[in-house]
């Protein structure tokens, strides 16, 4: 099985969604680590109730050093001998050094269909534009946030008397269906391309 590091700051649900995916035989990938940079992330527990180990390396740990703190977390994905590192609600920005170094084995998850709404506040700002279709997006990181080759999609209707938490929600359960369908379609092969996708999925529901 090809290993796989996961980055996460807080509930871990997609986290787990891996995890799980990954407990089975016949799954391409293992979950070798979990990092997380809060050291209170609940995604943490779950992971170790898993089986998984499961690390704090906090940001704060390293005051303003953002290059000590992604050399910390670059020296145990690799001491960990992973292979493809999954972003699963990872909340801080990476500087180019990580995105480098994992250049076109680094997937992020991401709660809009890309290009839209890239950044923070998904769900009320597609409410807001009055958006019809809504949804979720696995794609390779790049040095942009929130940017880079789609590997795979999922469409939800936005109805009506939605609100951001039913709308995340219905979002919610399609991200963990298509991140582990992600993260099979790359396992196996050797690193992609970072300007060659795989078009895998759209089940509009
Ligand atoms: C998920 O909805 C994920 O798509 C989003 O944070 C949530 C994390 O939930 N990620 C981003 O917004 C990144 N730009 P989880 O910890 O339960 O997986």
């Amino acid at each position: 099985k090809t290993r796989v590091g996961i980055l996460i700051s807080g509930r871990g649900s997609n986290m787990q969604a891996l995890i799980r995916a990954a407990e089975a035989a016949d799954y391409p990938a293992g979950i070798a680590l979990v990092i997380s940079n809060r050291a209170d992330a609940v995604g943490l527990d779950i992971a170790r109730q898993h089986g998984v180990p499961a690390l704090a390396i906090p940001g704060r740990d390293f005051g303003a050093d953002r290059a000590a703190h992604e050399a910390a977390i670059d020296a145990a994905l690799r001491d960990a001998g992973c292979e493809i590192v999954c972003l699963a609600g990872y909340m801080r920005l990476l500087t180019p050094f990580l995105v480098h170094n994992w250049a076109g084995k680094m997937l992020n998850i991401h709660p809009s269909l890309l290009p839209a709404y890239p950044g923070l506040d998904t769900h009320a700002r597609a409410l807001a534009a009055g958006a019809k279709i809504h949804g979720c997006t696995v794609h390779l990181v790049t040095e942009t946030v929130d940017d880079g080759p789609i590997l795979a999609q999922a469409a939800v209707p936005v109805l009506p008397g939605d609100t951001e938490q039913s709308l995340a929600a219905r979002v919610l359960a399609q991200e963990h269906r298509i991140y582990p369908a992600a993260l099979a379609s790359l396992t196996g092969a050797a690193a992609v391309p970072a300007d060659r996708g795989i078009s895998l999925i759209n089940p509009c529901v």
